[in-house]
């Protein structure tokens, strides 16, 4: 897939004219200056926001290697600043209060709302003062459970705006994952929602939550705030859930107002509090480096890390990013389709584009409800000048064919990007072709939670693309390709990424556990921020990102661990032992292909293939759900009993290259396991 360096697109016209960085000669330049005099770089461009007190304070100062001691990362270090008032009260001030922050769009096509900067700073105050109100005071963990709403926004603002931490959890994550990040944050309040349909299912939020509450009470945690918005009254029913037909939901209520479970000592409604508060609230002025937020992500030991950003770095981070990777200009509309409950979100729909004073789309449904077309449809209504979504919803979309998007005027487009996994050439020309009409930039933006903004990147007005190749890397970022012994590769070759210096947006911590981002990201390679993907640099120095090296899998652009898979596999009565591997699939990218080894007497049976596959639907989230699960009477582990992953990724996959096998303790299992392989759906 990757290595085609042959192909070359370069940047549409009408972005390279008007480009912040129009020629790969002036991205050359402000990159090299972004390494050798990142204070004179970034301090530049903070100019733009606002601190309150002490300057820039500190600019930098860290220690990435491992061998030298703690890892610490610091910029800004004692300066004075708000994201909040950055991204609402600087724009408000400079008379852009009327501006639309957001055009808001329900799942239902005929359910929207317009959302201006002004309309926004007051919910945020109001929130901001009915947190203080219920006790919640700087450095306090909120925990937010919500759907594409414009309160989600609202919500995440208003706890940095008095200095909280929030932590958002996505709407799709059972009772279990939610209490366990409430848990492991030590969270003392919840903002929620009654419930949301996503296309035409219904998701009851609060029940679910109520669940999570339960949980964390009976772990001694009690959370006794949790403020609700009431939302789906106010919203369109699908069409099948209003002619009483199911909807495939183990909930199968609609009349959410009359049954939403409600507990007075803790629930209070959105709407109830906002009403008589005060639509004013000065901002809590942070330290550049106090937490801002923190977002679990999978560890490969299959407990999730609260991966930690700061208020000042990660400001800078998000906004240049967003400038720069999507060329924004006033006037652009922009809409990226990711959920906030992900980083793409956080940094991409909230952060990135309100600290640019930008205009945005933002969207509850999803891409196929109630036509194939949605998307476009809202492009066009929209105008919709810069599109960011991920290779699993293009290639969704793909199968669908050109006619429904062909169906629309798309002539608005200019810049096309991709995020979450590895974009195959063909989805990136048929992205380019047929949404693009060939006169789009399109970028494939690489990163991660952990990085907090793009890393990886071509930028629209200046980097001749290649289809599959992230290509280059953005400000600041210094990137190596090491082998396995940590020796540099130079030129040409593949190994593992890694950066050699941090960049602003970079995580400073993994919450309540700093030997663990040691750990993970700094002991392999003292030196070095290690990603855990692996790249190639082909002869022209495009980096072509080719996935995951360690046991994590991306399915449709969402990180999970095998472990976490696993661990709730084997809390099956009848399964003795559980490994999980990636196999390619043509929508997800990856998907997951389970190998169960039964206890005694247990039968491998249909019945037990759908236990096991609704057991971590219900443990992880319904994303998580496996498409395979096969039976392994055996697996294959070499004498010091370690299960070879790299043998079942290729029975996974029906590959017969195994490579060498000798140090396998029993080699007759891979025959076994390649009888029982489930052929592709
Ligand atoms: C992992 C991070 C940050 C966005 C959403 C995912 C993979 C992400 C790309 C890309 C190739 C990509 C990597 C990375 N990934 N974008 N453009 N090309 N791979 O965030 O859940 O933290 O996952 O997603 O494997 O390590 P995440």
């Amino acid at each position: 897939m990757s290595g085609d360096s042959t192909q070359i697109f370069n940047p549409a016209d009408k972005v390279a004219k008007i480009a912040h960085c129009s020629s790969m000669e002036q991205y050359r330049k402000m990159h090299e200056k972004s390494l050798k005099d990142p204070e004179g770089f970034w301090s530049e461009i903070a100019k733009d926001f606002h601190f309150e007190e002490n300057g820039l304070g500190q600019f930098l100062d860290y220690n990435f290697d491992v061998g030298k001691g703690k890892i610490y990362i610091k910029w800004m270090a004692g300066s004075k600043t708000n994201i909040s008032y950055n991204c609402l009260d600087r724009h408000v001030s400079a008379g852009k209060g009327e501006q639309v922050a957001f055009y808001w769009e329900g799942n239902d096509p005929a359910d929207a709302e317009i959302v201006s900067y002004s309309d926004l700073l007051k919910d945020v105050c109001r929130m901001a003062n009915v947190l203080k109100s219920k006790g919640v005071a700087k450095g306090d963990r909120v925990a937010i459970y919500m759907p594409m709403i414009k309160e989600l926004v609202v919500a995440m603002l208003a706890v940095v705006r008095i200095g909280a931490v929030h932590s958002i959890v996505f709407g799709g994550y059972s009772a279990g994952s939610l209490a366990d990040r409430m848990l492991d944050a030590e969270a003392s309040a919840l903002i929620t929602t009654d419930a949301v349909w996503r296309g035409s299912k219904l998701i009851p939020l609060k029940e679910i939550a109520d669940d999570a509450l339960k949980i964390c009470r009976s772990k001694n945690r009690n959370i006794n705030v949790n403020i609700v918005v009431k939302h789906i009254s106010r919203v369109t029913a699908p069409q099948s859930a209003a002619n009483g037909a199911s909807n495939g939901n183990p909930a199968k209520k609609t009349h959410f107002d009359d049954t939403v479970g409600w507990d007075d000592k803790v629930d209070v409604w959105w709407h109830d509090v906002m009403k008589d508060v005060s639509s004013e609230c000065p901002p809590v002025w942070m330290d550049a480096e106090d937490p801002l937020f923190m977002l679990y992500t999978s560890g490969s030991t299959g407990k999730p890390k609260g991966v930690l950003h700061t208020v000042g770095g990660y400001m800078l981070y998000a906004a240049t990013t967003f400038k720069y990777s999507f060329d924004y200009h006033p006037g652009d509309i922009y809409f990226c389709t990711a959920d906030i409950g992900w980083i793409t979100g956080h940094s991409y729909v909230t952060y990135g584009p309100l600290l640019n004073n930008a205009t945005s789309v933002l969207f509850e449904g999803v891409p196929t409800y109630p036509h194939s077309g949605r998307f476009w449809e809202m492009i066009e209504k929209y105008k919709v000048s810069k599109f960011y979504t991920a290779p699993t919803a293009i290639r969704t979309l793909m199968k669908y064919g050109d006619e429904p998007v062909k169906k629309y005027d798309l002539s608005s487009l200019s810049v096309l990007g991709s995020v979450g996994e590895p974009i195959n050439p063909e989805a990136w020309l048929w992205y380019y072709r047929v949404v693009g009409d060939s006169n789009v930039s399109i970028v494939d933006t690489f990163w991660q939670t952990e990085t907090g903004g793009h890393v990886i990147t071509p930028l629209p007005g200046a980097t001749p693309a290649k289809p599959g190749s992230a290509c280059f890397p953005f400000f600041g970022v210094d990137v190596a390709l090491l082998d396995d012994e940590g020796h540099e590769i130079k030129g040409e070759g593949e190994g593992y990424l890694v950066f050699r210096q941090p960049w602003p947006g970079i995580m400073r911590t993994v919450y309540g556990n700093h030997e663990r981002f040691e750990t993970t990201y700094f002991k392999k390679f003292p030196g070095f921020y290690c990603t855990g993907d692996g790249a190639k640099r082909d002869k022209d120095g495009y980096i072509w990102v080719t996935g995951r090296i360690d046991d994590m899998l991306n399915v449709s652009g969402h990180l999970l661990s095998t472990a976490q898979v696993e661990s709730s596999m084997v809390e099956h009565e009848h399964v003795a032992e559980a490994a999980v591997v990636a196999r390619p699939h043509v929508v997800k990218g990856e998907c997951l292909h389970c190998f169960v080894t039964l206890t005694q007497d247990a039968e491998f049976t249909d019945k037990l293939v759908s236990e096991l596959k609704v057991k971590v639907r219900s443990t992880i989230g319904p994303f998580a759900t496996p498409d395979y699960v096969q039976l392994a009477p055996g697996l294959p582990k070499t004498r010091s009993g370690k299960i070879m992953r790299r043998v079942l990724r290729k029975i996974a996959a029906g590959e017969r290259d195994f490579g060498d096998i000798s140090t396998l303790a029993d080699p007759s299992v891979v025959e076994v396991l390649f009888e029982h392989r489930p052929k592709d759906k």
